[in-house]
């Protein structure tokens, strides 16, 4: 084993439905841990799946070139700037595969999406931890470290993950400006379809070569099973990356939902509704509750129960509630909760009074 991966600490995903079944023997679970869409995937892009199945005999185009063309029409950007991944994962992980070098500087921000550290380890990159000021990244402190160290790569998430927060695109420019450009920024959206902020991440692109954007199909069109997501970058950071990548990471049914799901409008549209309304309702939950939680521009909400939240999370559990315990944030005291269904969200609610009420 390499003395990095020796290291390393292994990721802990949320737990995937059928091992909360299998454990608890639990059949009717409301699962709201992984922020995944609670309407499930698009139709169309079921129907393109379902389709594309009889060519699973033949191997995939390896670039999704008829997905990243259509990608470069959405974005206004040449098809040659996309890179599609096995989700937005793979392209972290090609980014730390191909920039990093053992004893690398890479800067991320806790709490936040473990991937990043994840990725960097991996490399055995030497990971400068930021903490978020408050609930917000600290742009400034981040920019001062990747300067200081010489960071090859510096994270960030917005909305971040799992605090649902955004920074301005004002305080996104006022750091590049002072980020080495030899230092790669990785600008990570899983959830930028559920913000409703101003955020323009197209002229971003254009005015920082250095700047990557990530995206996922994984959240907003109910794909995480696909696993299906892109990067965005000039060619020249790109070209490096599909040197290394696994020439068929990315497979034909994937792509084909893909392309189908990104005109699934209506798909998207009643998901956002869903989210909105699911949040307001879970705001006013905590407020009478008396539990503080922190405004999200994603489809999940981070809240305090007051006490340690594991215990909270297994008496949950054990009335068929999962969401997600926050102590690999660092955030032992907190619960995240993506927003459901509003019968999900009801059963939540009536679960955590109860479990809060002593129950
Ligand atoms: C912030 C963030 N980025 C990326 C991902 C993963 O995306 P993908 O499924 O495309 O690998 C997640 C999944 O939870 C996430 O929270």
């Amino acid at each position: 084993m390499r003395a990095a991966v020796q290291s390393m600490k292994p990721y802990v995903p949320g737990k995937p439905l059928e091992e909360v079944q299998r454990e608890l023997g639990l059949t009717d679970l409301v699962k709201l841990n992984q922020n995944e869409n609670p309407l499930g995937p698009s139709p169309r892009a079921l129907a393109a799946a379902r389709a594309a199945l009889m060519q699973v005999h033949t191997y995939p185009e390896g670039t999704a070139r008829r997905l990243r063309e259509r990608l470069g029409q959405l974005w206004d950007l040449p098809a040659d700037w996309f890179l599609v991944g096995n989700g937005s994962d793979e392209v972290f992980r090609l980014l730390a595969e191909v920039y990093l070098e053992p004893g690398d500087p890479i800067v991320v921000p806790a709490p936040s999406f473990s991937a990043y550290r994840f990725v960097g380890e991996l490399m055995g990159a030497r990971v400068v931890t930021v903490p978020l000021a408050g609930w917000s990244m600290d742009l400034p402190a981040m920019a001062e470290a990747a300067a200081a160290h010489g960071a090859k790569l510096l994270f960030l998430c917005r909305p971040n993950n799992p605090t649902g927060t955004v920074f301005p695109e004002h305080a996104l420019r006022a750091v590049m400006e002072r980020i080495p450009t030899s230092t790669l920024v990785v600008l990570d959206e899983a959830y930028r379809e559920f913000d409703g902020t101003p955020f323009d991440s197209r002229s971003l692109l254009l005015d920082y070569p250095n700047l990557v954007i990530a995206r996922t199909f994984s959240k907003i069109y109910g794909m995480a099973g696909f696993r299906l997501g892109y990067g965005i970058m000039r060619p020249e950071v790109l070209a490096p990356l599909l040197r290394a990548r696994d020439p068929f990471s990315v497979n034909g049914l994937a792509v084909a939902a893909g392309l189908a799901a990104l005109g699934d409008t209506e798909h998207v549209e009643r998901t956002l509704a869903l989210t909105r309304e699911g949040k307001a309702y879970l705001y006013a939950a905590f407020d009478r509750l008396g539990l503080p939680y922190v405004p999200s521009e994603a489809n999940f909400v981070l809240f305090d129960v007051g006490r340690p939240a594991a215990e909270v999370f297994d008496r949950l559990l054990s009335r068929g509630v999962l969401v997600r315990p926050c102590g690999s944030f660092g955030l032992p005291h907190h619960l995240r909760v993506t927003v459901g269904t509003a019968e999900a969200n009801a059963r939540f609610v009536a679960a955590l009074e109860a479990v809060l009420g002593g129950e």
